[in-house]
């Protein structure tokens, strides 16, 4: 059984003051619908923020995550924030998020090698697919979401691929209030996104893997997508920012 996985993207929103007001506020909601293990709760705040929420949820079984990293170690990279320097801080990182690659030129290549650094440094990725409008009023949603998903996990073992969480994000339904159809995400999911992984390995690996649904998820339509055989969970951008929607996305994901 895959354990679902809600996780908050934040985006660029919250001071480090805002952050701990808001982590505060649902902090022993969801450390509560946690406990047992039936879910697993990421909370990713801007890189500033981090430190100051991973103390924060400290000895709760609330996880932390960050929205990026840089593939390299160290060095003249300036404004880059690097694997090892986020491994001090959380387990968890978004990797090749649509408005990464839309409005700071990531490509596959760069998504890639983002998700062997983040692997190499024992961080978790969660790594982002999706498709655009245009592509996917074209029927390209298959070919465009498949092509992403064999790009990132290009060079990846079969048990590095199985410790990956993979967001489908339509880009089309993120920030707009148009959610994807749960039935809509949960084929592209089993279809697409597992039918390229059993490609690239095998139908058990292909079934491990973690796929979240993204993209105007709230309190009221979290419930349909968590119900779906497919989506291990969802990827919250706007509703993460609301403590009592984000709880309440939370607890649509306990079965
Ligand atoms: P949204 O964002 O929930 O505000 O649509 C989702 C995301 O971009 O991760």
């Amino acid at each position: 059984m895959r354990v679902p996985i809600i996780a908050g993207n934040w985006k660029m929103n919250k001071t480090i003051a805002e952050a701990r007001e808001l982590t505060t506020a649902m902090r022993d909601d969801l450390a509560r619908l946690a406990a047992d293990g039936q879910i697993e709760i990421i909370l990713c705040p801007p890189f500033l923020a981090v430190p100051e929420v991973g103390t924060l949820v400290k000895g709760t079984p609330i996880r932390v995550g960050a929205q990026n990293l840089f593939w390299e170690t160290k060095g003249a990279f300036t404004g880059e924030v690097a694997p090892g320097m986020l491994a001090e801080v959380c387990e968890y990182v978004i990797i090749g998020h649509s408005e990464r690659r839309q409005y700071f030129g990531e490509s596959d290549e760069h998504v890639n090698k983002k998700l062997h650094a983040a692997l190499a440094n024992q961080l978790k990725p969660i790594v982002c697919v999706g498709e655009n409008l245009a592509q996917n009023e074209a029927g390209k949603t298959g070919e465009v979401v498949g092509a992403q998903v064999r790009a990132a996990f290009a060079g990846l073992s079969d048990a590095q691929a199985r410790g990956v969480v993979i967001a489908y994000e339509p880009i089309w339904a993120i920030g707009t209030g148009k959610a994807a159809s749960g039935a809509g995400a949960n084929a592209v999911i089993g279809l697409t996104i597992r039918g390229a992984l059993a490609d690239l390995y095998d139908e058990a690996t292909a079934q491990a893997v973690r796929v979240q649904y993204g993209g105007s998820v709230n309190a009221k339509n979290a419930a349909e997508f968590l119900a779906q055989a497919e989506i291990d969970g969802a990827l919250v951008g706007g509703a993460s920012l609301v403590a009592a929607d984000f709880v309440a996305i939370c607890k649509a994901a306990v079965r």
